[in-house]
C-alpha cells in the first residue's frame, strides 16, 4: 500500500508525520473521507467544497491548491489500486514546537492521503441486516459542522455502542432531540411515510452522503421534513436508518435494544440505497 505525506507517495508501512505535528498534539486540524465506488471518488467537488470550508472556519491554508489535492486523491486511490473503498485526507496546520498559538506564518499545513479497499459484499450484507444504534448524550462542542479530526468524543460514544452491541452510537441533546450519529447522520421515517432528518445547520455536520440522499428524496416524489426528531419519536418509527461516506445509507433495525418497525430494514432506505449512485457526482 502506497499514502501521500507532504509531496511523497511512500509505502504505507513507512508514511509518518513529524511528532510535533499539530494534528498530532492538538488534534488542530481537519479531514474528509470519500467513497471509492467501481474505481470513482464519489462527490469530489463536494468533499473538497466541505475541505476548503472545514480549513478556513479553522484559519489554515490550503497545503495546495485544490486541483492538485484532487490529482492526488485520484493517484493514491489508483496506486492502490481500489475499486472498492474509502479515500481519507488530512490536512493539520503543520509543524512546530508545541506552543497553543498559531505556528509562524512560514510554517506549511500537513497533507496526508491514504486509500483502502473495502468488501462491498460485507458491505451488502450488513445492510441486508441492518444496524443497532445506542443512544449518547450529547457532549462534543459546539462547532460540529466543522470536520476536524477531534474526534474523542465520537470515539467514546461509539465505543460505547459496540459495548452494547451497536455498531453506530446517536447523540441527543440535552432536550431529548436526535443529533446525529459518531460519524453518519441520523434519520427517520415515520409511520405516515414522511422522512425526517435535522437540519443542518443546527449541531450536526452537513454530510455530503446526507445531501445526495435529500436530494433522491425529491427526485423520486417522497415527503420529507428537515426537523429534530426526539429518541421517543424514532423509538416509535417505522424505519431508521444513517448515511455517511462509509456506509452510504444504513439501515437502522435497534435503537437501545428495542426494534425499529417491524426489526428488519425498511423499504425506504433499502431503495435508497440501491439507487444512491445515481445521484452522485
Ligand atoms: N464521518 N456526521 C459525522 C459526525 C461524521 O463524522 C460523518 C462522516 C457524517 C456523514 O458525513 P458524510 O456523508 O459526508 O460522510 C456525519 C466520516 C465518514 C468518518 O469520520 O469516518
Amino acid at each position: 500500500r502506497i499514502a501521500y505525506v507532504n509531496g511523497q507517495y511512500v509505502p504505507h508501512a513507512d508514511a509518518a508525520v513529524h511528532v510535533e505535528d499539530r494534528g498530532y498534539q492538538f488534534a488542530d486540524g481537519v479531514y474528509e473521507v470519500c467513497e471509492v465506488w467501481q474505481g470513482k471518488i464519489v462527490d469530489v467537488p463536494r468533499h473538497l467544497e466541505r475541505l476548503g470550508r472545514s480549513l478556513s472556519e479553522l484559519r489554515i491554508d490550503w497545503p495546495m491548491a485544490r486541483k492538485a489535492v484532487e490529482f492526488v486523491l485520484h493517484q493514491v486511490v489508483r496506486r492502490n489500486r481500489v475499486r472498492n473503498g474509502l479515500v481519507y485526507i488530512q490536512v493539520t496546520r503543520g509543524v512546530s514546537k508545541r506552543d497553543h498559538f498559531f505556528p509562524p506564518e512560514h510554517v506549511a499545513p500537513s497533507i496526508v492521503v491514504t486509500a483502502r479497499s473495502s468488501n462491498p459484499k460485507a458491505a451488502a450484507a450488513q445492510a441486508a441486516e441492518g444496524i443497532a444504534v445506542v443512544s449518547y448524550p450529547e457532549n462534543r462542542w459546539p462547532r460540529v459542522d466543522i470536520k476536524t479530526v477531534a474526534l474523542l468524543p465520537n470515539v467514546l460514544a461509539k465505543q460505547n455502542a459496540k459495548e452494547h452491541g451497536g455498531k453506530e452510537a446517536w447523540y441527543v441533546d440535552a432536550d431529548g432531540y436526535v443529533t446525529e450519529g459518531g460519524s453518519t447522520n441520523a434519520w427517520i421515517v415515520t409511520k405516515d411515510g414522511v422522512l425526517v432528518t435535522r437540519p443542518a445547520e443546527s449541531g450536526i455536520l452537513r454530510g455530503i452522503t446526507r445531501t445526495v440522499v435529500l436530494d433522491l428524496i425529491q427526485k423520486e416524489g417522497l415527503t420529507f421534513e428537515e426537523r429534530p426528531f426526539s429518541l421517543e419519536e424514532a423509538f416509535d418509527a417505522k424505519e431508521a436508518f444513517v448515511t455517511a461516506a462509509t456506509s452510504v445509507v444504513m439501515p437502522v433495525i435497534r435503537l437501545d435494544g428495542k426494534l425499529i418497525g417491524n426489526g428488519h430494514p425498511g423499504s425506504v432506505a433499502t431503495r435508497l440505497r440501491e439507487v444512491f449512485h445515481t445521484a452522485t457526482d
